[in-house]
């Protein structure tokens, strides 16, 4: 009697384990055929037509195991957003991006790069790891997804046409890579068709709302004539005179030019700088690429580049 009912638990774990592994391996499917080039779809995961979706995409090299090993404090009783980020929502709101190349681009090994790039903007960005904390001060990234005590409701009145602040709302730092100010929830609410501008806390309510305002960041210019962080990564953007004078190359040291200009470029070993730094090169580890692959130290650096956009004189 008993061993039937353990042969039938067996049975049912064996299930839970095949459903969890198909979720991870969704084959693309080619959906059509234009000028001889493959576009595909592959389901919840690349949401296409697009020739990226063809390629191997991030569940293939990435999946939910990594991301807990990435992010291995996330939920600890002192975290400050417990419970809040998993791999599903950043997969989910991945979709959207890989048929723009997001993961995507180059084959695998660029791809894995790419995540590990991202999520090492994300990782600094979010943690509440310190020198002495368990496990290394890199084992926190996603302990937070908002700012804690804000000193400022970060309206700018100079945006009240385009951009106005509600009345009792506030735009301190939410989300994976922080957005702050009314300015950029105005802007990306655009974008992604949702009203951060009335709503700022969807950001803190929904780690794929999250993860796709930071992925977006990650991919769209902040201006026209400007590269997005993931053209300079993957080394679709070609540095013109002006860029080599001022030592912006492809790769990681520019997606940090790129996302905050001055507030960590072009200052030396800047503290925040090195800290994304040591993220990337982390994440490279734990992902099984290795930190080998991240090239030579102006590549990942941006200590001595100039900002695409200086800030005029000192503000802080
Ligand atoms: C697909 O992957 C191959 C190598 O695996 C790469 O050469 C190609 O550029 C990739 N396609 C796209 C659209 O990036
Ligand atoms: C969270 O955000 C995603 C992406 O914008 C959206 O599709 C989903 O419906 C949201 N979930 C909830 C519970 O609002
Ligand atoms: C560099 O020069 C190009 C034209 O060659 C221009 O389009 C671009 O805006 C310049 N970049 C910066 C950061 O000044």
């Amino acid at each position: 009697m008993g061993a039937k009912w353990v042969l039938l638990g067996v049975l049912f774990l064996a299930f839970a384990l095949a459903g969890d592994a198909d979720d991870a391996s969704v084959k693309p499917t080619v959906v059509k055929v234009v000028k001889g080039k493959k576009l595909c779809g592959k389901g919840w995961e690349c949401k296409g037509p697009s020739e990226f979706c063809c390629n191997q995409t991030i569940s293939d090299y990435f999946q939910t195991y990594q991301f807990e090993n990435l992010f291995s404090k996330r939920n600890s009783p002192v975290a400050h957003a417990t419970g809040f980020w998993d791999y599903h929502s950043f997969i989910t709101a991945a979709a959207e991006y890989q048929p723009k190349g997001f993961g995507t681009t180059g084959g695998k090994l660029t791809g894995m790069k790419e995540v590990a790039a991202f999520l090492g903007h994300v990782g600094s960005k979010t943690s509440c790891g310190y020198g002495v904390a368990t496990g290394g001060p890199l084992a926190w990234g996603l302990c937070y997804n908002k700012e804690m005590s804000p000193s400022s409701d970060y309206c700018d009145e100079y945006f009240k046409y385009t951009y106005p602040c509600t009345p009792g709302v506030s735009y301190f730092g939410r989300g994976a890579i922080p957005m702050y100010w009314n300015y950029n929830y105005g802007k990306t609410g655009e974008a992604l068709k949702v009203n951060l501008l009335d709503h700022p806390e969807y950001i803190e309510q929904n780690a794929t709302l999250a993860f796709q305002a930071a992925i977006w960041k990650w991919m769209t210019p902040a201006e026209k004539n400007l590269p997005s962080a993931h053209e300079v990564f993957v080394g679709t953007w070609k540095p013109k005179a002006n860029d080599t004078l001022a030592k912006r190359v492809p790769g990681f040291g520019t997606t940090m030019n790129v996302l905050y200009g001055d507030d960590v470029c072009g200052k030396g070993e800047d503290e925040h700088m090195t800290n994304m730094v040591s993220h990337y090169l982390y994440y490279l580890d734990l992902m099984g690429v290795g930190r080998e692959e991240a090239g030579p130290h102006e590549v990942l650096s941006c200590a001595e580049q100039e900002a695409f956009k200086p800030t005029s004189s000192s503000s802080s």
